[in-house]
């Protein structure tokens, strides 16, 4: 984004182009999305994109021409992928629930591998294929107990988290893989211990308890998860991906670690690349502190809500000084953290960063609200790639 004195303008194209009406929606650099995917393709580990982070059809295409490789966790997921892309990408399914509807639809499209969360899930499998007469491959998701050092309610691999097989239970998973070897084909540990990670040790510790395990026994690939943290802060030190897949490579031969290793990046692929335009409905002077009430509600961010995060916010710089910024909800959690007092007047333009990852894929219609548009830039061109929903949307199911 650039600042000239007569607008603002996104690569030269002025935001006056928006008019106020389509307001808040989401805006996407196609320039960003691409540097990020040239990192991500230069990192000598094998990526699957994780589509719980954005499951934008236009953004999957993306991903299908170039990586091609998607974590899903529902088959809903895995619909909208065949619907892309004719059943030909990899596919690796997480997740600690999967339904036997699920498990059946993955053994019939033959997807790359279904990650097992637990003995119980393992068993349905097991019967599912020797019933139909299929073989899967599957990976162990294990449950390391290391924490790491990320958000609580985002850390998945503490021994009390629900996520993965219990390192205690593993003698068991040993024993079952000579009773279920001709219908399941085990290829690999699986671990993901969190999201937002921006330090090395609990990396360090993980690869420790792999090196452990291998040595226990060994299957062909490490699937190390996801997790990569992004600067929301706008911090001058950036995460840098390449020296972070750096350093796990070095602790790996460190360890003689040899295998395969796969991972599965969400959040780093669009956060970064997206912001989303709001705008002032309300300016409230009151006696003991003034607020700002926006258009942009939790329906259509909720992580400020639901994790207490923090995404930057800043306007045209025009107005009075605010520091506290609302939506339109009605709920008293429908706020914005936010440290610096920032200027606004009626109707200002209101820019919160860093809204690719979790942010569209977690909003809802609270309030009856529509979903919003998300549009997209590249160069001097922008196109929609999700128009806002229509009120037949959020009536249709009722008969
Ligand atoms: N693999 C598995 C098994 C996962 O559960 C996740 C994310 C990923 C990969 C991708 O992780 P990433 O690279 O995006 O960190 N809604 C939360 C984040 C939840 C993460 C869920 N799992 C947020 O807004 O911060």
């Amino acid at each position: 984004m650039t600042e000239f004195k007569k607008g603002i303008f996104f690569n030269n194209i002025s935001i006056n182009i928006f008019n106020k009406i389509y307001l808040p929606l989401y805006i996407y650099d196609l320039k960003k999305i691409i540097n990020n995917i040239y990192n991500i393709k230069k990192i000598n580990f094998i990526c699957f994109f994780s589509v719980k982070s954005n499951d934008n059809i236009f953004l999957l295409k993306i991903i299908k021409n170039t990586i091609n490789k998607f974590d899903v966790v529902s088959i809903g997921e895995i619909e909208k992928i065949i619907l892309i892309n004719n059943k030909k990408s990899k596919i690796i399914f997480s997740g600690s629930g999967k339904s036997i509807t699920e498990l059946l639809i993955s053994i019939n499209l033959k997807i790359f591998c279904i990650n097992v969360e637990s003995i119980q899930e393992l068993f349905k499998l097991f019967f599912l294929c020797k019933k139909y007469k299929k073989k899967i491959n599957v990976m162990f998701r294990i449950n390391p107990n290391i924490d790491a050092l990320t958000q609580k309610k985002i850390s998945t691999g503490n021994i009390y988290d629900k996520f993965g097989i219990c390192l205690l239970n593993i003698k068991q998973i040993y024993i079952l893989n000579k009773i279920i070897k001709n219908f399941i084909n085990i290829i690999g540990y699986d671990f993901h211990i969190g999201s937002q990670i921006t330090k090395l040790k609990p990396l360090k510790k993980l690869i420790f308890t792999i090196k452990i395990l291998l040595n226990k026994k060994k299957y062909n690939l490490l699937d190390i998860g996801g997790g990569l943290g992004v600067d929301y802060f706008f911090y001058k030190k950036k995460i840098n991906i390449k020296n972070y897949f750096f350093s796990i490579n070095k602790i790996l031969n460190k360890y003689n670690i040899k295998n395969k290793i796969l991972i599965e990046l969400g959040r780093y692929f669009f956060c970064n690349s997206c912001l989303i335009l709001s705008k002032v409905n309300y300016l409230k002077y009151n006696k003991s502190h003034n607020l700002v009430i926006l258009n942009l509600g939790m329906n259509d961010l909720i992580r400020p809500s639901l994790y207490n995060s923090f995404h930057k916010i800043e306007s045209i710089n025009i107005g009075n000084n605010f520091k506290k910024f609302f939506g339109p909800i009605c709920e008293s959690s429908d706020k914005y953290n936010n440290d610096d007092k920032i200027k606004v007047k009626n109707n200002s333009l209101i820019f919160f960063f860093s809204t690719g990852s979790y942010c569209k894929v977690l909003s809802s219609n609270y309030n009856s609200k529509k979903k919003i548009f998300e549009i997209i830039f590249y160069k001097n061109k922008i196109k929609i790639i999700y128009s806002k929903e229509k009120i037949f949307n959020l009536i249709k199911n009722y008969d």
